[in-house]
């Protein structure tokens, strides 16, 4: 039991300890489909400047809790400040999503790659999680996050998104040891970053593995899993006497459920695809679960919603250990009442599995 938080059943479903129904955040719950998020956003001037701003970030991080009685609150930033305090200067063209102005392209580039300091060079991120968790006053747990190495990689190497990651899997497959360079200084990185975040008063992490499955099999156990198993290691497990959770979500990754399971994290997060009952014969008492509503639903109406939530809850069974969500993000054109409704969803069916 967490003393300090007042409403604990994400954290203990995290832990598959029992809770009286299934708690449920929303990936990318705080964005554009919020009209108050865009207003905030204008105000901030872009998207980094609310990211960058502790003050901003916790205006948006707390701003889907005012409206839906979600359960988890996550840190506003992304997955890509990683590589940005790593030198490779992380800009959004307007439309165009994430790009980098220095990706790597040279054995010079990969040498050139160091392990920042977290405390100067992100100390935004640290200090907007240390103010969001005073904000929240225990209404509900603060959850961390960090993009995966294999995913923080993609952006790294293709210079901003791609549709066949043809530049990294090329890198990958004629010069593996410029990949595991690459690999290895940005998971160093990464546990310090998901450490100092624990520090600065995150009650959970989730590594994100978002594009884990768009590799061969064997490729995404040496080039994604392995990486992702030694952070997970490297984590704080305990701090004040608490268990400090962990959530690794590999998109694309329902084939290896089993594998990852065994990476020592505390919850695998799944994508839509996979049937989350499968997942948990598969994984058994080893993890709990997160997800696994397709977005998309969310376009429906507030019946079509209910009966999928329905079918997820069901699919997953009686007992605690699932945490729902959907499997990715929240698409900017969601309207927010049908948000409203897969909460009260989620609340009001899962009182019966528990
Ligand atoms: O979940 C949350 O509410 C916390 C905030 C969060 C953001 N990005 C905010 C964001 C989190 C956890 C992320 C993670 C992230 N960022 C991932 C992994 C999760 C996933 O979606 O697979 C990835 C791959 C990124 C990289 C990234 N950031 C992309 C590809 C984009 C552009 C796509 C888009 O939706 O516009 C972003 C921008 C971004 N990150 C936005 C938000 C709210 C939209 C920015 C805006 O306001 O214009």
């Amino acid at each position: 039991m967490n003393f300090k938080v007042k409403n604990d059943t994400f954290l203990r479903a995290l832990l598959r300890q029992p809770t009286e129904y299934t708690p449920l955040w929303m990936m990318r719950q705080a964005g554009r489909y919020l009209p108050e998020y865009r207003a905030t956003r204008r105000t901030a001037g872009s998207f980094l400047g609310l990211c960058k701003n502790p003050d901003f970030a916790t205006e948006v991080t707390l701003q889907p809790l005012d409206r839906f009685p979600l359960d988890a609150a996550i840190l506003f930033s992304d997955i890509l400040t990683v590589p940005d305090a790593m030198g490779l200067g992380l800009y959004f063209a307007e439309g165009e999503g994430p790009k980098f102005e220095r990706p790597i392209v040279t054995e010079a580039d990969v040498k050139a790659l160091h392990v920042p300091d977290i405390g100067t060079d992100l100390k935004y991120v640290t200090d907007a999680v240390s103010q969001i968790r005073k904000a929240l006053d225990g209404r509900v747990p603060l959850i961390g996050f960090s993009g995966s190495p294999w995913t923080l990689a993609c952006y790294m190497v293709e210079g901003g998104g791609s549709d066949d990651y043809a530049k990294v899997k090329t890198m990958m497959y004629k010069n593996p040891k410029m990949m595991h360079s690459i690999l290895e200084v940005t998971a160093q990185t990464v546990t310090a970053y998901l450490n100092a975040q624990i520090e600065a008063g995150a009650q959970a992490v989730m590594i994100f593995d978002s594009w884990g499955g768009a590799l061969s099999h064997s490729a995404f156990h040496e080039f994604s899993l392995a990486y992702t198993q030694r952070i997970v290691e490297g984590l704080i497990k305990e701090k004040d006497g608490v268990r400090i959770p962990s959530i690794v979500f590999t998109k694309g990754g329902g084939l290896w459920i089993e594998s990852i399971a065994n990476s020592g994290c505390d919850a695998v997060g799944l994508d839509w695809t996979m049937d989350i009952g499968v997942a948990r014969q598969k994984v058994g008492n080893k993890v709990a679960l997160q997800g696994n509503l397709d977005p998309t639903v969310l376009f429906a109406t507030p019946d079509v919603i209910r009966n999928e939530v329905e079918k997820v809850l069901s699919s997953y069974g009686y007992g605690s250990g699932h945490v729902f969500n959907l499997g990715h993000g929240i698409s900017q054109h969601t309207d927010p009442e049908n948000a409203a409704a897969l909460v009260q969803a989620v609340h009001e069916l899962s009182k019966k599995y528990h």
